[in-house]
């Protein structure tokens, strides 16, 4: 295969979005939806990608970044219009190019690559992509002639009824020649009313050069149906979660019920993991292998080691090593780390800590900015007071330490090694290794160094 280049049209208003930013930001399945046509492009292994945006779509630039060229198209004059834009960017970097559009995401990657896997075995001056469908969508229709040579695309705004009712439908999405392309485009003529430029003419002057047209045929229409209001979102969005739910199953994910999980295009998940329903993975997560996750979950850009079990929980920005058992209703806010084997139950809220392997913290707890050794026990309603209403401040917890029920930690404070802290104090100053302190405020009582460790 020799090189080609992608032009992504999406300079399209979206007006139908009613929407104050623009429609291809508006995320599937995770994704801003312009980043799906983007990786299909640099997965099939475009060289440069120009991606064509309206007026004002900085916005666009900023969430794709420097991975295409852009050109800003200032009227929508029409898709040949919009595709001529690309040509100072793209003419002379490639053979071929491919022509897409920034909102349709559910175009599958397997589909560009017979597109373009057909045209670089026959070299026709474009290829097309087509869909069989008895629901015309507004779609162009393909017009062939009786040897079944493609003659023209005509819109369904100007067909006559024996065009209407022709079933082959103008996907929009085509490989051209770069070099006919880039020559040809420009004579396009303009089509009244709307005083626009159609992309779609390119095929009538193929047959006027006398140059092949070839097709690539799909019967999933699902693949091109686009998205131009919030019906259609929720659509697109349904068929890329079930796209992939049905990856993660044949990846060896169990999914109780695929219908009420989330899982974004983002997210790893190891084998033997089984999710139960309504639960909801975003962002960069990556969880490992026999984990069992939900009900009721939300776990967002986390990672989770092998063997973990979140239940009826919401975890942002964390990090669980193995083994490590969560809720039901626990709450880890970005920066929380849980170390092997960590035990946190009921109501638990844990913020910027880190909790070392074996650590148990079974009931309506909140540990922030600190850190907590070993085979600690934070027993029920635990409190590191770590805000003095201007500065936060961190708390340390010895490994082995036994921090009683309803204990306030005012940081910053330490509290050292196997040390015991009595029920209901307030612990306003560092307590040493394995001392036994409790009272409000609380005080050392007396040394611990021989006594055997205790259980929880
Ligand atoms: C176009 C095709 C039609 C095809 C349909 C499939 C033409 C003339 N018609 O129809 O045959 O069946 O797609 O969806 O090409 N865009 C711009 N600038 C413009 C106009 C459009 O960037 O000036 C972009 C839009 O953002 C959109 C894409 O091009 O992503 C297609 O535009 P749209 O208006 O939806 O195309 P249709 O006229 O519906
Ligand atoms: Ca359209």
């Amino acid at each position: 295969m020799t090189g080609f280049a992608a032009v992504i049209l999406a300079a399209g208003q979206g007006t139908r979005m009613k929407s104050s930013f623009p429609k291809v930001l508006h995320p599937v399945a995770g994704l801003p939806m312009i980043l799906w046509s983007v990786q299909n492009a640099r997965t099939l292994g475009a060289d440069s990608i120009a991606l064509v945006i309206g007026v004002g779509a900085e916005a666009v630039q900023q969430t794709v970044g420097d991975q295409v060229l852009y050109t800003v198209q200032q009227e929508q004059l029409g898709t040949g219009h919009a595709t001529l834009q690309a040509r100072e960017l793209l003419q002379g970097r490639a053979d071929s190019v491919l022509v897409l559009y920034g909102d349709m995401p559910t175009l599958r990657l397997e589909t560009l690559q017979r597109l373009v896997q057909l045209h670089h075995e026959r070299r026709p001056a474009v290829t097309l992509l087509s869909v069989l469908s008895d629901d015309s969508m507004g779609f162009g229709r393909v017009v062939r002639d009786p040897d079944g040579a493609v003659t023209a695309i005509v819109e369904e705004a100007v067909a006559t009824p024996e065009i209407l009712a022709l079933k082959e439908l103008n996907c929009g999405v085509y490989c051209f020649d770069a070099d006919w392309l880039w020559r040809r485009l420009p004579d396009v003529p303009m089509t009244q009313p709307k005083g626009e430029y159609y992309l779609t003419d390119m095929v009538g002057l193929a047959v006027q050069d006398g140059l092949p047209v070839e097709v690539v045929t799909i019967t999933d229409v699902t693949e091109v149906q686009g998205i131009n209001n919030r019906v259609h979102l929720a659509r697109a969005e349904r068929i890329m979660r079930e796209r992939i739910a049905e990856s993660l199953m044949l990846d060896g994910v169990t999914l109780i019920d695929p219908a009420t999980t989330y899982i974004e295009a983002t997210v790893r998940v190891g084998r033997d993991t089984v999710i139960y329903p309504n639960t909801v993975l975003r962002g960069q997560t990556v969880v490992g292998e026999a984990c069992e996750l939900g009900p009721n979950s939300v776990i967002q850009d986390t990672t989770i080691g092998d063997n973990c079990r979140v239940f009826a929980s919401v975890l942002e920005e964390a990090t669980l090593e193995n083994h490590v058992n969560i809720g039901p209703f626990g709450h880890l806010r970005p920066g929380a780390h849980l170390g092997e084997g960590v035990h946190m139950g009921n109501f638990g809220e844990v913020k910027n800590a880190y909790l070392a392997p074996g650590t148990k913290m079974g009931h309506f707890s909140y540990i922030g900015d600190a850190r907590v050794g070993a085979d600690a026990n934070i027993a029920a309603g635990t409190v590191t007071c770590n805000f003095d209403g201007v500065r936060k401040h961190r708390t340390v917890i010895g490994e082995g330490a036994f921090i009683g029920s309803g204990t306030m930690l005012v940081a910053p404070v330490t509290v050292g090694k196997r040390a015991k802290i009595g029920a209901g104090s307030v612990v306003t100053r560092d307590v040493p290794d394995a001392t036994l302190a409790y009272g409000v405020p609380a005080r050392s009582q007396r040394k611990l160094e021989d006594e055997e460790e205790s259980g929880g």
